[in-house]
């Protein structure tokens, strides 16, 4: 078999939290040991600005992600970390895939209704094109696996469509099939104020979420005054069951302790929040702080990253150019 061509992306909008950290990102730095062709890490600024964005930011907010991939363990001479308006492909193939794309699917899309809500008429056709878009991000590297939550399940199902449409139309096996790489269930984290909502960067409360630019003291304090309910921890993972906050809280510590819920369980079984808290406290402060002392020692060099990412988007384009060539022939083009 031939070895695995890997790439995800994230939007710079606002910052990354423990969320984007344990269910996307330290699933990535795990993916870097693995025998592949390439990792890809892209930064999704064309998707970022599919909605209301603020314009003089956004150059910020992509140094601010490149910042969070390298603190949290993406590693350059590993993975290539690129900048998606920086590799033109990008949009270049998302028109030619317009074109194989059926727009009774795009309506189906989940996200899209979610996000423009009731007044569809006025949503911007960017926003309804994105998962084209996102189509095109993983063809024009001929990606084999994409890392993704399950809210991108759909989208990757769009896009393994859009292959088959072209390798149909154009009579040739050119696309693989890219796959999702699910990333675990228990890597699904809630909010620290409500265990039924996901953590978010868009929550009102910034005690709903750790941010990776959280200090110790301000994680600490943020796990502290998590919310529970009276209960001591069972010692048995059904014990969780309706019981949201707890689970949440296990599942942290499972997450950032790469160990599974049981385990977490069989150590603290019968304890009282008032000792796991601690405990969770002093752990997360463990992995997480490191990660927020490197991002603002990147941050107060932008240069740095600035050079990073320029490597990182020649080195994406260099694998873009000649399949995106080789598309532009097959569909027929003059050049
Ligand atoms: N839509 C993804 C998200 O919001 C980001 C994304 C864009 C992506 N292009 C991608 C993820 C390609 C994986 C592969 O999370």
């Amino acid at each position: 078999m031939s070895k695995k061509r890997i790439l995800s992306c994230m939007q710079p909008t606002n910052q990354l939290h423990l969320g984007n950290y344990l269910g996307a990102l330290k699933n990535w730095v795990k993916l870097q040991e693995e025998q592949c062709e390439f990792n890809l890490y892209g930064i999704v600024d064309l998707h970022a600005i599919t909605q209301p964005y603020d314009a003089a930011g956004l150059k910020a907010a992509t140094q601010e992600i490149a910042a969070a991939y390298i603190a949290g363990g993406i590693d350059v001479s590993k993975s290539i970390l690129f900048v998606q308006s920086a590799v033109p492909e990008h949009s270049q193939l998302n028109w030619l895939l317009t074109t194989m794309t059926q727009v009774g699917k795009l309506d189906r899309m989940t996200q899209f209704k979610d996000k423009a809500g009731k007044n569809k008429e006025k949503a911007g056709l960017g926003l309804y094109a994105y998962p084209v878009l996102m189509a095109a991000d993983i063809l024009v590297y001929k990606a084999t696996h994409v890392p993704v939550g399950d809210d991108q399940k759909q989208h990757l199902e769009l896009a393994r469509d859009i292959a088959a449409t072209f390798n149909h139309r154009y009579g040739q096996e050119y696309f693989p099939m890219p796959e999702t790489i699910a990333v675990g269930a228990g890597t699904r984290v809630m909010s620290l104020r409500d265990g039924a909502q996901k953590m978010s960067k868009s929550a009102e409360s910034d005690m709903s979420r750790i941010n990776l630019t959280d200090d110790a003291e301000t994680i600490s304090k943020k796990i502290k005054k998590a919310k529970t309910d009276p209960d001591a921890l069972p010692s048995d993972i059904k014990g969780l069951d309706n019981r949201p906050e707890a689970a949440n809280l296990v599942n942290i510590y499972a997450g950032l302790n790469d160990i599974s819920a049981e385990a977490v369980l069989k150590e603290f079984g019968g304890a009282e929040f008032s000792k796991f808290k601690p405990a969770l406290a002093d752990l997360a402060v463990a992995k997480l702080s490191p990660i927020s002392t490197e991002m603002t020692r990147l941050l107060n060099d932008r240069a740095e990253i600035d050079a990073i990412l320029r490597k990182g988007s020649e080195k994406a384009r260099a694998l873009a150019t000649p399949i995106y060539k080789e598309i532009f022939d097959i569909m027929g083009f003059w050049s």
